[in-house]
């Protein structure tokens, strides 16, 4: 089995179902507050230990109740926490969320502790063992670089996660880490310096996201599937249909998968395959980590397929 270190953010997200998602100066009557365990890089890892993967999870939480709860979470699930440290000087990071009935979402995230990330929480060594290091963009660059660094000096496969979009295009130092580079279609039009809702067809996108430099690279192309190329290769994944409830934490499904199918040895058109249906079954459930699927609910999703 692979072991694999994710190095991000860790979120109390607070959920509320609504009829609609407000427009600019509108309050809207929603449904029950649910309080759920959440952040990228938590969510992340909770994917990839539920897929079967040792799966350690470098990050901070506030010295809260919050904070507790959300390691509690994460041990749960059979992270290992011993990297993940409570900051006594920031609260634990909150995301507040808005679920329409069709399952879309609004997010906006008050950092806290996930802000104070820093190079120093990177360990020199990283466990022994460790075959992928994945990292997203809800912490400070500076921590990302390092733990994309030191994945790279330990041999590692470097996974980075440009979510959410980058609020300029990537500096080289960081993308000079990475191995493979993963987006959505707005990430991805950000990371180019495109503006984010310029027409793209996906095959200009992935022209020009081959020029960044990252050896492989994957677009998130939510109800689409899934687009992945390296050199000479390019595949294309269609979803499985599901019953969407709420797609909040679908991306990280999908890149904790990826993480953990290119680890295991597949190949790109199967771990791109594994990925789109780990991605596809988050959509069923309310929630982002409490939606990450199971081993078996991924493979038999892909044994259901006729297109796998
Ligand atoms: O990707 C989904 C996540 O984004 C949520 O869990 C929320 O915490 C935000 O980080």
């Amino acid at each position: 089995m692979p072991s694999i270190v994710v190095a991000g953010s860790i979120n109390q997200d607070l959920v509320i179902r609504s009829p609609r998602i407000p427009v600019p100066g509108e309050s809207v009557i929603g449904r029950d507050l649910s309080y759920v365990r959440g952040g990228k890089g938590a969510n992340q890892a909770v994917a990839c230990a539920r897929l079967g993967a040792t799966t350690h999870f470098i990050g901070r939480v506030g010295a809260d109740p919050f904070g507790e709860s959300l390691i509690a979470g994460l041990i749960e699930n059979g992270v290992d926490t011993s990297m993940t440290r409570r900051d006594p000087h920031a609260p634990s990071g909150v995301a507040v969320i808005t679920i329409d009935p069709s399952g879309e979402n609004a997010i906006v995230v008050a950092p806290g502790a996930n802000a104070r990330c820093d190079a120093c929480d990177i360990p020199a060594a990283l466990p022994a063992g460790t075959g992928a290091v994945l990292c997203q963009l809800e912490t400070s660059l500076p921590f990302v670089e390092a733990a994309l660094r030191a994945g790279r000096q330990a041999g590692a496969l470097t996974i980075l996660d440009a979510a959410p979009a980058p609020s300029a295009p990537l500096s080289d130092p960081i993308l000079s880490w990475v191995d493979l580079l993963t987006c959505n279609e707005t990430e991805a039009r950000v990371l180019l310096g495109m503006a984010p809702d310029e027409h793209t067809s996906d095959e200009t996108l992935a022209d020009a996201l081959a020029t960044l430099g990252p050896a492989t690279l994957v677009l998130k192309l939510g109800e689409r599937g899934g687009l992945a190329w390296r050199a000479g290769e390019r595949v294309r994944v269609v979803p499985p249909r599901v019953h969407v409830v709420d797609t909040t934490g679908a991306g990280d499904a999908f890149t904790g998968a990826l993480a953990v199918a290119l680890s295991e040895g597949l190949d790109l058109a199967d771990s791109l395959a594994f990925a789109v249906h780990a991605g596809s079954l988050a959509c069923t459930v309310l929630g982002a980590q409490p939606s990450m699927p199971s081993r078996a609910q991924v493979e038999q999703s892909l044994a259901a397929d006729p297109h796998a």
